[in-house]
């Protein structure tokens, strides 16, 4: 059988690709070992939200809830329920994702694809012993959590004592003591949710800040908020070993242990791009990833690799745009990934959603900057809703061209209204006609309006 396109991974890179082809009227074969719907939907971006969702009510029924005026008795979290919720989301979802392939005449094989070679018809692949042929290929095989050489891990992980993502997500019951050894984006969203349902959660991280690239001062205030809560930190901190029962880390050449009930090692993920048989068609794959260019074409002719498998930008919204980018570019038309407005978010309490250069990046690309930062209490409902909330926004504008080049929030929201900066930045809008735009009033993100309004420029 010849397809136009065959899609390997069932991901967010692979679904959006092999919908958009089958929209398109091409013929198209999806290939995927597990679940449709990837990481993001089984095991990352949707169950840590649907959970998270869960500990933001239960921390309105808490002493927090009393700000507003609201006494709650004899709330509690049921575990169980919350991660039997989760599962529902991810059924909905998941079949979501099967009726849109449906709907667009994609043919799915749940199993595993291997490539083949070429024939003199196209790309061959292998799934289940059977052979298929395509005229393009698309890999979208994602990535994996990231497991250290640190002594104890492996031992760790089989005896259920370390978990990654996936376990963390499906918990049915609550460890007393939890260790999360990285405070990057799935450490923090995760221990933002152990953290206020009542587990004693320690966050152990390398470097001298929480959440990696975001502005330092949000990553200060975050932290700060996190710890009203009751978490612990510890920064500049190596894990050095995990212990049958906790983690040992190094501070200032000494080492001390934290004794716990689980781990949660979230050091990063890494590439996916070594289980397809990429050497068969001589891909390049370097420090783990498939490289591409601007239209995610790889070296091979006809082959395209889109989301966490090559590397470029490892997050869900990335990928469904890298997807279409390669599918348009099978089509013949023009399109390429643009890389500089692609926003990222942290699904903590409260939220961080960052679009842009950060200062020290525009500072570094040598851009003459002036920055606006505003506490979020500027913005009314922030006011109505957030009490005693310390969220602030920093806007950086490029002095030169008169426009928005990054923007760094934390509120409520921001995960929603960073979008509009994201439009500005990637539409080069000039701040006078960001002045122009009318905002609903009373909303969080009227913080964008006040920010044009007072930049000197
Ligand atoms: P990450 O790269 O965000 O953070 C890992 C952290 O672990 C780093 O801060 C690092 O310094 C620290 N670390 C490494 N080795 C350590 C050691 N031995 N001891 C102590 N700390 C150590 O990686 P994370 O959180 O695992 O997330 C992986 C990826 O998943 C992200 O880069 C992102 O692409 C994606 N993701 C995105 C989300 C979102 O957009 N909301 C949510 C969840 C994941």
């Amino acid at each position: 059988m010849l397809y136009d396109v065959i899609v390997l991974g069932g991901g967010p890179g692979g679904y959006v690709a092999a919908e958009r082809a089958g929209h398109a009227g091409l013929k198209v074969l999806l290939i995927e070992q597990r679940a449709l719907g990837g990481t993001c939907l089984n095991e990352g971006c949707i169950p840590s939200k649907a959970l998270l969702n869960s500990s933001k009510i239960y921390h309105y029924t808490t002493e927090y809830g009393q700000k507003y005026g609201v006494y709650c008795e004899g709330s509690r979290i049921d575990q169980k329920a919350v991660v039997a919720r989760k599962e529902k989301v991810i059924k909905t979802l998941v079949s979501g994702v099967a009726a849109a392939m449906k709907a667009n005449h994609v043919e799915v094989l749940n199993t595993t694809g291997m490539i083949r070679g070429r024939s003199a018809e196209g790309i061959e692949v292998e799934a289940d012993g059977n052979v298929y042929t395509c005229k393009n290929l698309i890999i979208a095989t994602g990535s994996k959590a990231s497991v250290p050489p640190i002594p104890g891990v492996k031992e760790g992980i089989a005896s259920g004592f370390v978990m990654t993502n996936r376990e963390a997500l499906a918990l049915q019951e609550l460890p007393k003591r939890l260790v999360v050894i990285g405070g990057g984006v799935i450490g923090l969203e995760l221990a933002a949710y152990y953290g206020v349902v009542g587990c004693e959660t320690s966050v152990v991280e390398m470097l001298p800040k929480i959440a990696g690239p975001i502005d330092d001062e949000i990553s200060a205030l975050l932290q700060k908020g996190y710890e009203k809560d009751g978490m612990k930190f510890y920064l500049g901190a190596k894990v050095v070993r995990v212990d049958p029962d906790g983690v040992v880390y190094e501070k200032d050449g000494k080492e001390e242990k934290i004794v716990c009930d689980k781990v949660l090692l979230a050091i990063g993920r890494k590439p996916v791009a070594d289980t397809c048989g990429v050497e068969k068609l001589n891909i390049q794959v370097e420090r783990g990833a498939i490289v591409v260019d601007e239209c995610c074409r790889t070296n091979a002719v006809n082959v395209y690799a889109v989301g966490d498998c090559n590397g470029k930008s490892m997050l869900a919204h990335s990928a469904y745009r890298m997807g279409e980018v390669a599918v348009n570019t099978i089509l013949g038309r023009k399109d390429r990934m643009r890389l500089k407005a692609i926003p990222s978010v942290l699904y903590t309490n409260p939220e961080v959603g960052c679009v842009g250069m950060t200062e020290a990046q525009a500072k570094a690309a040598g851009i003459d900057t002036a920055v606006v930062k505003l506490p979020m209490v500027y913005a009314g409902r922030y006011v109505a809703e957030n009490e005693g909330g310390n969220g602030i926004a920093k806007f950086i504008f490029d002095k030169k061209y008169k426009t928005l080049v990054g923007a760094h929030v934390m509120s409520n929201y921001s995960s929603e209204f960073i979008l509009a900066c994201g439009i500005m930045i990637e539409k080069e809008m000039t701040v006078d006609a960001i002045r122009e735009i009318v905002f609903p009033h009373p909303s969080v993100s009227e913080i964008i309006r006040e920010a044009a309004f007072a930049v000197q420029l």
